[in-house]
């Protein structure tokens, strides 16, 4: 299974989400590739931080990239149950051309106009890759991220309503909220589920956790409209 993270706007948590949908994964028993295809490298200096940590934490794979990475997903995607590409801004071209052989597409989007602006910006190109994608539908869907965790905030809404109602965009059921544990996580090269239980947060744990259930339960009910 593909799964690409990607959003031309920087910042709004795509290699947070690489990173820790790969740990996740790779902590239950998945073969998984993660491939960093944003020249600012931050999910490989994850991957080397990982890397050295003791007792080593479940393996997550890792290849140079050549130029071409939607030859090299397509090429590794057999050998592996789980590739995972992060692409931002940069890597444009990755983005569209990873698309097209998505199972999934997530597209991480925090409260604010430019990220949203860039969002909807995102699913006007994806769109235009539906007649390239094998289902002819590029399977792509926004995330909230960094949702205020006050419950009488409106911003969840807000987006939440403007993106599906007045874009026509799918949103993802699972929201991820602002806490300190998605950078405390970045910074010791672990998923959130792996941090010590010093630093441990249940409920960053969970979302995560509950964006992976959400996604696996996607991609199984287009595997078997497929097949049908
Ligand atoms: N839910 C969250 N709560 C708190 N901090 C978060 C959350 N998600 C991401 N962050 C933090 O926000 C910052 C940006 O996240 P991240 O690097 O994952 O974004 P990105 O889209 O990959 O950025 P870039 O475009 O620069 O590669 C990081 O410091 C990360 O730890
Ligand atoms: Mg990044």
């Amino acid at each position: 299974m593909i799964v690409l993270v990607a959003n031309e706007k920087g910042g709004v948590g795509k290699t947070s989400v690489a990173v820790n949908l790969a740990a996740l994964a790779a902590s239950d028993g998945v073969r998984t590739l993660l491939l960093d295809t944003d020249p600012n490298g931050s999910t490989t200096g994850w991957l080397a931080t990982r890397g050295e940590v003791t007792p080593p934490p479940a393996e997550i794979f890792t290849l140079m990239l050549t130029t071409n990475a939607a030859r090299m997903v397509a090429d590794q995607a057999g050998h592996y149950e789980l590739v995972i590409v992060d692409a931002g801004a940069a890597a444009w071209d990755t983005l569209l051309s990873v698309s097209r052989q998505a199972d999934l597409v997530v597209v991480p989007v925090t409260p604010g106009q430019f990220e949203v602006d860039s969002t909807n910006r995102v699913f006007d190109s994806l769109r235009a890759m539906d007649v390239k994608h094998i289902r002819g539908k590029v399977p792509a869907y926004a995330l909230l991220n960094q949702i205020p965790t006050n419950a009488k905030s409106k911003e969840e809404s807000e987006l939440r309503g403007f993106l599906a109602n007045d874009c026509g965009i799918p949103v993802l059921t699972t929201v991820l909220r602002n806490r300190k544990a998605w950078r405390e996580c970045s910074k010791a090269g672990l998923g959130i589920h792996e941090m010590p239980a010093s630093q441990a947060d249940a409920k960053s744990a969970a979302e995560i956790r509950a964006l992976y259930v959400e996604l696996a339960a996607i991609a199984a009910a287009d595997a078997q409209l497929t097949q049908e």
